[in-house]
């Protein structure tokens, strides 16, 4: 947790255009990590639009930087909300979001940052080809352009390594995890926030469960607040990104989809009893192609009655 030095030296920072030379604070420790995580080329992570940086003792805070530089008066519409976006973030936390910590949101080096508490896990299965290539083969791979057929292999293997090794980690996590990121998605339902940007690069995993991230807090402040969904489409969004384990199924052998499917079996019961636990009842008709898709025909009509067993005892009401 942050201690109140901290919070109170990124709220200094929080909504204001900022250069490095202005940002000051009695903590010349971590004033200087702040401004080096600000000039920082390399990353530690990336997503389509942002760059992650880690800071800090320990490294307990993410950075978010736009990989594009952009102009200041659009970064100044982003950000006169900062204070709104830092509050009801905090307010779906107490509530019981897993969500990430976010402290701030400034200008600065022509980039919008935004700082987060660093949730220690990873992506529940690779959804960004390009990112990924890069990080393994060292260079952007597009779907159009051509790729070695070694080049080829090797982005299968590691796709198969990484998303296996999630997989395994999700099958030992307890019920327990499931049921609070259920909970996530059924307090943002409740304050008529949908999770708009719904794939499985956006739930980071790790041995504590999981937390959801890249939320559009600006959208939902700027009006995009709506009603409550119905619960059916609330499950929907919250079973749909564990179904992309194979998601790149052309780099990735029968077998190995196989395998797949066979582990989102046990995912999916789990996935399910977090549904059931909260005494929703869910209209099997309309997630039926989610779940076909993650763990196949077959195997689906096999152990359809293990998966949904946590719903018999769910009365309709
Ligand atoms: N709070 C955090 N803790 C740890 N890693 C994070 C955190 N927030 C983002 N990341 C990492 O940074 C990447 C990009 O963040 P994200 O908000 O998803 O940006 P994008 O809009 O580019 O998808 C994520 O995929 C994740 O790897
Ligand atoms: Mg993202």
């Amino acid at each position: 947790m942050a201690n109140k030095e901290l919070v109170d030296y990124f709220n200094r920072l929080n909504g204001k255009t900022v250069s490095p030379s202005q940002i000051k604070t009695g903590n010349k420790q971590l004033n200087a990590e702040v401004i080096s995580a600000i000039k920082k080329n390399g990353v530690d992570s990336e997503g389509a639009c942002k760059e992650c940086v880690f800071f800090g003792d320990k490294k307990v805070f993410a950075m978010l930087k736009s990989k594009l530089p952009v102009k200041k008066p659009e970064a100044f519409n982003e950000l006169t909300d900062a204070n709104g976006l830092v509050n009801l973030n905090q307010q779906l936390i107490n509530e019981g979001a897993k969500i990430a910590k976010t402290f701030c949101k400034f200008y600065s080096n022509q980039r919008i940052i935004e700082i987060q508490e660093r949730f220690y896990g990873s992506e529940i299965s690779i959804a960004n080809l390009q990112t990924f290539s890069k990080k393994v083969l060292g260079f952007e791979f597009y779907p159009n352009t051509s790729i070695s057929a070694e080049n080829e292999k090797k982005l299968g293997k590691e796709i198969y390594k990484y998303n296996l090794s999630k997989q395994k980690l999700m099958l030992t996590l307890p019920q327990k995890c499931y049921d609070e990121l259920f909970n996530t998605f059924l307090i943002l339902n409740r304050h008529g926030l949908k999770f708009f940007d719904n794939h499985s690069g956006n739930i980071l995993v790790g041995e504590d469960g999981f937390t959801l991230i890249d939320l559009d807090y600006e959208q939902w402040l700027s009006g995009g607040m709506k009603k409550p969904y119905d619960f059916n489409s609330v499950v929907k969004d919250f079973l749909f990104p564990f179904s992309s384990a194979d998601l790149f199924c052309d780099y990735l052998t029968n077998g190995q989809i196989k395998e797949f499917n066979k582990n989102n079996v046990e995912i999916y019961k789990k996935l399910i009893d977090a549904v059931s636990s909260f005494g929703i009842k869910i209209e099997i008709e309309t997630i039926k192609p989610i779940l076909t898709y993650a763990v196949g025909t077959n195997l689906l009509n096999e152990k359809f009655n293990y998966i949904f067993d946590s719903q018999n005892r769910i009365k309709n009401k």
